[in-house]
């Protein structure tokens, strides 16, 4: 299995830290800065089960807290209640990860305020259960930053996190990186690749594509697909193909003829 890496050891040994003191913690930074990969590696080093949440203008408080539904128990219709990922991961003492936390309508996550703030407890408005989090109990949320803009977040919310902000890895590390998750094990190649990416990345900076072609999960994927067709098509099916905008192609395919 392989694990969040950054020269910056700081974040990994902070966010473990932070959860120690029960702090919720934000990781914030752009889509492909290993937010994810952050919390599945605290997951794994704090040995805890881990829920997972992802925002969307849909997200509501069935979503987060569960739901009622009928059961039929020996030959009898019940009422039951189906635990949500919330009061699961509350009583359960596990992890919960809110993804894009920014994404949800502003009116759905201030049910959370009070499991997020030193009461640890939520009255559980579909059943009027009160349940406090059990002491393992802890929240990650991300939000992806974008270069263009991004939408911000309630702010009685984000006064109740403490941030880590996160930013794409490179170098040394980014080639790491490449040769656990990839395919690939030229060096020369995965060395190129680097720069080709380091090249996008300060194009999606200026604004010139889109972030989704610099990212590392394009990176990735650039890695594996060299493995099997040469690294022209390679760019093109991983990176310049995912892009709408015919400009932005010819960008990409000008910094692929200088590298390449
Ligand atoms: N610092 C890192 N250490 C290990 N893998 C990383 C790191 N940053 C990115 N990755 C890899 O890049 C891809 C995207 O990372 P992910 O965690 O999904 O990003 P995010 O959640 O911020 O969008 C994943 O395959 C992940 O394994
Ligand atoms: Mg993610």
């Amino acid at each position: 299995m392989n694990l969040y890496q950054n020269e910056d050891t700081t974040i990994l040994n902070d966010a473990i830290n932070m959860i120690k003191l029960k702090k919720n913690i934000l990781l914030k930074g752009p889509t492909g800065s290993g937010k994810t990969k952050l919390a599945e590696t605290l997951k794994l080093q704090l040995k805890q089960e881990m829920n997972s949440i992802n925002c969307s203008v849909d997200l509501d408080a069935e979503s987060l807290l569960g739901f009622k539904t009928i059961e039929v128990v020996n030959g009898e219709t019940q009422i039951t209640f189906v635990e949500g990922p919330v009061i699961q991961a509350m009583k359960e003492g596990r992890l919960l990860y809110i993804d894009e936390i920014n994404m949800a309508k502003p009116e759905t996550l201030p049910i959370l305020n009070g499991v997020l703030d030193f009461r640890r407890t939520i009255t559980n408005p579909f059943t009027g259960e009160v349940v406090t989090a059990h002491d393992d109990f802890a929240v990650i949320a991300a939000i992806n930053v974008g270069y263009i803009g991004t939408l911000p977040m309630n702010e009685a919310l984000k006064n109740r996190f403490v941030v880590i902000d996160m930013h794409y890895i490179s170098g040394e590390i980014l080639k790491q990186v490449i040769m656990e998750q990839t395919q690939l094990t030229d060096e020369r190649l995965i060395g190129q690749l680097i720069q080709f990416n380091k090249d996008l990345v300060m194009m999606a900076e200026q604004g010139q594509i889109s972030e989704e072609a610099s990212s590392i999960r394009a990176l990735l994927d650039l890695c594996d697909l060299t493995t099997i067709m040469p690294v022209e098509r390679a760019i093109k099916r991983a990176v310049i193909d995912k892009l709408e905008d015919e400009r932005e192609q010819q960008a990409i395919i000008n910094a692929m003829e200088l590298t390449f």
